[in-house]
């Protein structure tokens, strides 16, 4: 949406994060998934190109993010690679100029496992006062020790969605001396975002006043997340014209939450099916039909549940 719209909001959280870098510690951008983490990441990214060597770990497979890791600190830094990596008929050129291009590499450096690579990478950034951003602290367990080895050479800036509550990433957490989180866009920032989403990409409204109602209900509607406030606008770009009744059909599901009722129908079913034992057990038969039938309905539940949720 940033392409369209541009970034908009966050000053406070930008300055925060700013200050926090600029005196050398770790960030970890905490929120929902859709509320803007790595947006946010790119406009940290941008602002501190200048000063300090900034590098991109995207939220993609390892090994490929690995490998644009290495492109990108190779350009900025020199990678450090060992001299097996370079081809024979270049390596005097490198002894005398002491440059390595990057063509001459990157294909020994695809073959390399990603272990050695993330070596090298940590070799590289070692007393260059980087910072390295990390897209996502999703991670595997692999992932988690390669993370482990990258904060001892660089300051990071994590994205991590704030549901996360498994060990390994709780135990990266740690090294972060500085969180931020990120709540929803106030209602003038969502009408800022949707008037500008308007003037790049015109929808043609029935009326000025449908047009107006169209806004409020994307104000309401998204809850103030980006990526809802990015789907309702286009799907509603898809429509030929907005009228009244269309409004009210813009709703995204990113912007609704849903209570989980099923462990509490399924801890109800256990209980059930347990009385129905201890029913036979002790010979009471109208405890055991009424236990039959709160099975059968807590049974039902959790079925209905699951189906609306899948
Ligand atoms: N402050 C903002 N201004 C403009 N667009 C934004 C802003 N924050 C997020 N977006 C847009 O909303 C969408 C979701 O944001 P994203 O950063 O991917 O969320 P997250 O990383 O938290 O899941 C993206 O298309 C992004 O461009
Ligand atoms: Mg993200």
């Amino acid at each position: 949406m940033e392409a369209i719209t541009g970034f908009v909001g966050r000053d406070e959280q930008i300055a925060e994060a700013l200050r926090a870098l600029r005196s050398g510690n770790s960030l970890v951008i905490k929120g929902r998934a859709g509320i803007g983490k790595s947006a946010l990441l790119r406009q940290l990214h941008q602002q501190l190109g200048g000063e300090f060597p900034c590098f991109w770990l995207a939220d993609s497979n390892t090994k490929a993010a690995l490998f644009d890791l290495a492109e990108q600190v190779h350009h900025r830094l020199s990678l450090q690679v060992p001299e097996r990596f370079i081809p024979a008929r270049y390596r005097m050129q490198v002894h005398r100029a002491g440059i390595v291009e990057w063509e001459w590499i990157w294909r020994s450096l695809c073959r390399t496992p990603t272990q050695e690579l993330a070596h090298l990478i940590v070799t590289s950034l070692r007393g260059s006062r980087s910072i390295l951003f990390l897209e996502s602290l999703e991670v595997s367990p692999t992932q988690a020790s390669l993370f482990d080895e990258f904060s001892g050479v660089a300051q990071l800036v994590a994205a991590m969605d704030a549901e996360n509550r498994r060990v390994r990433i709780q135990r990266l957490l740690w090294r972060f001396q500085k969180s931020i989180e990120l709540k929803p866009l106030p209602r003038a920032q969502v009408r800022a975002l949707v008037v500008r989403w308007l003037e790049r990409r015109p929808i043609r409204f029935s009326s000025e006043r449908v047009r107006e109602s169209f806004i409020r209900a994307v104000e309401q509607e998204s809850g103030g997340v980006p990526a809802a406030i990015q789907g309702m606008l286009r799907s509603a770009t898809n429509d030929e014209e907005v009228c009244p009744v269309r409004v009210r059909a813009h709703r995204h599901e990113a912007g609704v939450r849903y209570l989980d009722m099923t462990p509490i129908f399924a801890v109800g079913l256990i209980g059930f099916m347990a009385a129905r034992y201890v029913s036979r057990g002790i010979g009471e038969v109208e405890f055991y039909v009424l236990s039959g039938v709160g099975t059968v309905l807590f049974y039902s539940l959790t079925m209905l549940m699951r189906r609306l949720r899948g």
